[in-house]
């Protein structure tokens, strides 16, 4: 039942994204010795495009990919290497001004293409051994394509080799990006730009002086789990600082999802997933405005989780305590990996996200192709659980 394969229609799908992807290895044959599946940690990055007077996030996107060996199987953390590249973007100093500003916001300069982390805009993905993947941490990829195109979905290619530096498995996998943050909808302004707006109103409401602190890194005094900033004790963090201030003034938009006010967006549509398409939308898993400032959630860490609403007889979901993309299932693989990132839980309502299932199991959705990783179908039962 869960083998439930593709159709004659579904088939002639799978033609039509592998050709447009203009990609196509051996990975693809269901025989290979390995096979790799890649996700981004979160769905959608948030980033600004001018950092000349403030910074809410930086250029950070964060890549992870598990190894599966089909004998065993076992899921390889040793004696192959990955590596990322993602063809249509390669550079990003020329899109933003976020290298030139680094150095006053963060006190650190930064050699252009290298992010905060460290990893620049392709290079190794190091080894997690307790999630048993591999990952890329906060490449800063922009949402411009090499061509001048803005593209919130480039498709990463992710390249696994053995110790002779033999390509035994290829996948390709969105990392997904947008500087769709809509603060012009409310803050505009004659004489000031939207950024010189917000901080004329922050300096007025708050007896602040950031006009002359440009540029303005809102987590030296707000705590933001994002960037581990401590802040300043007694000044609330980011997160709740920004929704229980705008609770109340969301009525100042006409948009019918209100959170596409500031996050990504009308146009770039980061909820995706297999719950948009029945009508599930940010409100329905994190409550309103007033809800995600909570005092007492902490920011970025306490997310809803799927078992808040899923349950079914036999089946286990989330570790307790860990977030959905930190957890693993089946045979200790991610949940990622077969379900793909929050706010992208396949299928997807679009086609570069759904290209890698498409690519390795010929339909789009939750891995529940077996031979995706196992030599041959197993003849026990699915377990949906964590092995001890
Ligand atoms: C739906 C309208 C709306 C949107 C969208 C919006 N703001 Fe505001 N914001 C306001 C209003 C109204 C004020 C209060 C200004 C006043 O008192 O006249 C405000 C004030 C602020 C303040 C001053 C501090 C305070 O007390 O709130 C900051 C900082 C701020 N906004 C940041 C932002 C940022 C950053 C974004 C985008 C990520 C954003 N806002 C998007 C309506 C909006
Ligand atoms: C120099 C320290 C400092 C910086 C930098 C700073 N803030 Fe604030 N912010 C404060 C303080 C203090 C308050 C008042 C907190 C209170 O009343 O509890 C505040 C209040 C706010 C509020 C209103 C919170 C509420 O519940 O009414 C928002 C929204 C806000 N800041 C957003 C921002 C943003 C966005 C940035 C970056 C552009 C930023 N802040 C930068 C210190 C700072
Ligand atoms: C006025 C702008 C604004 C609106 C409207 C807004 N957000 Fe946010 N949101 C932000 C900003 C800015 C951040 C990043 C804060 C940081 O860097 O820590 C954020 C971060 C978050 C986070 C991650 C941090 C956390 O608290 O866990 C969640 C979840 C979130 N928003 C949910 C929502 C939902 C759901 C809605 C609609 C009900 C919404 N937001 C509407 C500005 C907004
Ligand atoms: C089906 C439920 C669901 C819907 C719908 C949903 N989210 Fe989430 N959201 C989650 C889960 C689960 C997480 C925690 C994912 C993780 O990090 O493992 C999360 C985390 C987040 C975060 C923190 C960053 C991250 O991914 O951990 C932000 C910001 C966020 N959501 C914003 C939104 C916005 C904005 C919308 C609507 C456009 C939305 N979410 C719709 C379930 C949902
Ligand atoms: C707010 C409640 C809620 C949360 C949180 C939630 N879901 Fe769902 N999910 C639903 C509902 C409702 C449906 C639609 C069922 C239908 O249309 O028959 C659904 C459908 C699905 C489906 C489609 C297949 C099916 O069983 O119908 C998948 C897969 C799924 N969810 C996975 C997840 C994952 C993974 C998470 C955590 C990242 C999650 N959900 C979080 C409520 C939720
Ligand atoms: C090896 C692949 C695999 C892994 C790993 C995996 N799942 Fe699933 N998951 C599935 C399959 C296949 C189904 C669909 C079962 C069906 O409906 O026939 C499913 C169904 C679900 C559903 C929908 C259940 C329902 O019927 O309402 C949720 C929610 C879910 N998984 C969450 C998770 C979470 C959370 C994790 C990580 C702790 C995880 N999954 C790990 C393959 C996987
Ligand atoms: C994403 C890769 C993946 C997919 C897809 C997958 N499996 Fe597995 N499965 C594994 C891994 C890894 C193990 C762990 C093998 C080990 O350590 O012994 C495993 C183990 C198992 C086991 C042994 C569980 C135990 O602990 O004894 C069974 C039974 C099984 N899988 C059935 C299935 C079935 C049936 C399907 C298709 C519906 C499936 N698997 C799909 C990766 C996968």
């Amino acid at each position: 039942m869960l083998n439930h394969h593709a159709s004659p229609f579904r088939r002639k799908r799978f033609w039509a994204v592998a050709a447009t992807l203009a990609f196509f290895t051996q990975a693809a044959a269901a025989q290979s010795d390995y096979v790799v599946i890649a996700a981004n940690d979160l769905g959608m990055h948030c980033m600004q495009n001018d950092f000349s007077q403030i910074m809410i996030l930086p250029p950070f996107n964060t890549l992870r990919a598990q190894v599966i060996r089909r004998d065993g199987p076992d899921i390889v953390t040793s004696d192959l290497s990955l590596s990322f590249t993602i063809p249509g973007n390669t550079h990003s100093s020329d899109k933003t001004n976020f290298w030139e500003y680094v150095q006053p916001l963060l006190g650190v300069p930064l050699a252009p293409d290298i992010g905060v982390a460290g990893t620049g805009m392709s290079g190794p993905m190091i080894r997690n051994s307790t999630r048993r993947d591999f990952f890329a941490e906060g490449i800063p990829i922009t949402p411009i394509d090499d061509d001048g195109k803005e593209n919130p979905y480039s498709m990463a290619l992710v390249t696994a080799r053995d110790q002779n530096g033999v390509i035994v498995a290829q996948t390709q996998a969105v990392v997904p990006v947008s500087w769709e943050m809509s603060c012009n909808l409310c803050h505009v302004d004659p004489v000031r730009s939207t950024a010189g707006n917000i901080l004329f109103y922050h300096d007025l409401l708050h007896g602040t002086n950031l006009k002359d602190q440009q540029p303005v890194l809102c987590a030296s005094c707000h705590s933001d789990n994002a960037l581990g900033a401590p802040g300043i004790p007694g000044v609330p963090s980011l997160s709740h600082a920004m929704h229980r201030a705008h609770a109340e003034r969301m009525d100042l938009t006409d948009l019918t999802n209100k959170c596409y006010a500031c996050h990504p967006g009308v146009r770039t549509d980061c909820q995706r997933d297999v719950h948009a398409a029945s009508g599930i939308t940010c409100t329905t898993c994190h409550g309103d405005m007033l809800a995600v400032a909570n005092p007492a959630r902490n920011p970025w860490l306490e997310e809803p989780r799927c078992d808040s609403c899923h349950t079914r007889a036999g089946f286990e979901f989330e570790q307790p305590g860990t977030l959905f993309r930190n957890s693993t299932g089946h045979g200790k693989a991610t949940c990622t990996t077969c379900h793909g990132s929050p706010h992208v839980i396949g299928p997807a309502t679009t086609q570069t996200d759904n290209a890698q299932a498409i690519r390795i199991q010929g339909h789009s959705g939750v891995l529940n192709t077996c031979t995706v990783c196992h030599r041959q179908t197993p003849s026990d039962p699915f377990p949906h659980r964590r092995p001890d």
